[in-house]
């Protein structure tokens, strides 16, 4: 019976904006090591596939005004987290994110196939182009590029990623002191890279991958998005709101990676999860309406702005959404917000509550039965081959799935009971890539 892949999305205090107001919340987890220690921990105490970080290049601004102060706007990179997590863990992947408009490929291969080093095989990097303009002042542009253009150098960005990581040949390094021979000339791919956006020459100076080469991740779920995850991306992290949604995202997404060759299970869907469960429905939803009651209205306008790409922030919550156009350069989930304000008759406050508590997911309030009954209807039904899930409050509501949802899953056999296999690429079951200079087609330069 196939067993759905589960990721956790680390992130300080919790998902749910307000949730570093709650009594139980480790509020200082931006600054607190030993706070992303203890979730690491539980997600392998709960056999999970991996630990995701997303990330930004700017502080958390939406609007030029003192609301920042009601989130955390700044806590600790993310890469250097995950690098310093793999020698606190053994057996979960450490995937985060990277983003193709302020990194340059050569740097990124760098790092993930150090990580890959590092860990025994478990990293992967999730790549963006990054939604808010914001960013592109933090990198000496004065303006966010357009989206389209974006995903242009992401497609070219992805191509000499995996061209850097097969740099090397597995057997390549083999050490050999009576020649004086390190590493096999043969063993060694030169790329030169001459794009339009990237000029790399290689070969990349980290060696091989223990997994072939690291993962990648992507999250897009526009036009553009799904082409360029469809084509080289092993997991496809995806926020969908009913069952319907995602069964169209993850079909749509199969079918386009058969256009490349790639078969179905080459690629695992996870769609984002929230969950609050307890023991009984009551207690399930006390605590979910307990964190909702905990988002300042002038917050939760400045999120929907943020999502929008609109300024909201002055208006009267109470209303209801205005006649406005979707913003598509900030992501595909400015349009499906107003049109579900509009197809629900919400006031703008109804709408923060909800993407407050869902942030574009699916989102999950009652028993382990329940909850788990749910996951295995979309898991069961073409709509997902797991999830990643997206805890509202660090540790308790993580440290409840563990206990209260994934026994039940494990006793319906839809998830592990014990790690299989050494690397990310093992417990997600995604194959191992063949190198493009397999076909020896480019030879190492003199
Ligand atoms: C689970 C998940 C994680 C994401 N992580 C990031 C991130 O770390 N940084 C970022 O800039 N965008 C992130 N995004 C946004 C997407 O990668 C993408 O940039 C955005 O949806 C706009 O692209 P699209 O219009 O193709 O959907 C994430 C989206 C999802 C669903």
């Amino acid at each position: 019976m196939a067993e759905m892949k589960l990721g956790l999305f680390i992130r300080p205090c919790g998902h749910h904006i307000a949730s570093w107001r709650h009594p139980n919340a480790h509020d200082d987890a931006n600054v607190n090591f030993d706070r992303f220690i203890q979730m690491a921990k539980t997600a392998e105490r709960g056999l999970f596939d991996m630990l995701f970080s997303a990330d930004t290049n700017s502080a958390w601004t939406t609007v030029d005004s003192a609301l920042n102060r009601q989130h955390y706007a700044a806590w600790i990179e993310p890469y250097t987290l995950l690098t310093a997590l793999a020698a606190h863990t053994s057996r979960i992947g450490l995937v985060c994110t990277k983003s193709t408009s302020f990194d340059a490929p050569y740097t990124v291969a760098r790092m993930f196939a150090s990580l890959d080093l590092i860990s025994g095989g478990r990293s992967g990097v999730n790549i963006v182009t990054t939604g808010n303009p914001r960013a592109a002042l933090n990198y000496s542009q004065e303006k966010h590029l357009a989206k389209s253009d974006r995903y242009e150098i992401a497609d070219e960005f992805v191509d000499v990623l995996i061209g850097l990581w097969d740099s090397w040949s597995q057997d390549a390094f083999i050490r050999h002191k009576e020649s004086s021979t390190y590493f096999e000339w043969d063993g060694m791919h030169v790329l030169n890279h001459k794009g339009k956006h990237f000029q790399v020459e290689g070969p990349l100076n980290v060696p091989p991958s223990p997994q072939g080469r690291p993962l990648i991740v992507q999250a897009g779920s526009s036009e553009k998005g799904r082409e360029l995850a469809a084509k080289s991306a092993d997991v496809i992290f995806v926020a969908s709101q009913d069952f319907e949604m995602a069964r169209e995202f993850c079909s749509d997404i199969k079918a386009r990676a058969a256009r490349y060759g790639r078969q179905p299970g080459d690629i695992k869907v996870l769609p984002g999860l929230t969950v609050t469960v307890a023991e009984t429905q009551e207690e399930a939803q006390a605590k979910f309406d307990e964190m909702q009651e905990l988002i300042h209205p002038e917050l939760g306008l400045a999120y929907l702005s943020r999502r929008i790409g609109h300024d909201l922030t002055q208006m009267d919550p109470d209303i209801p959404m205005p006649d406005i156009d979707a913003v598509d350069d900030v992501g595909t989930r400015s349009g499906q917000m107003i049109e579900l304000a509009k197809r629900e008759n919400w006031t703008l406050r109804q709408l923060y509550q909800h993407f407050s508590a869902t942030r574009g997911h699916m989102v999950l309030v009652g028993t382990p039965t329940t909850v788990a009954d749910a996951m295995q209807e979309w898991f069961e039904n073409g709509a997902c081959d797991g999830f990643n899930v997206l805890p509202s409050l660090f540790p308790d509501e993580f440290e409840s799935f563990v206990d209260l949802v994934v026994p039940e899953l494990q006793r319906r056999g839809l998830f592990r009971t014990a790690y299989e296999g050494n690397t990310l690429r093992d417990l997600l079951e995604v194959p191992e890539p063949s190198s493009r200079f397999n076909a020896g087609g480019i030879q190492a330069a003199e």
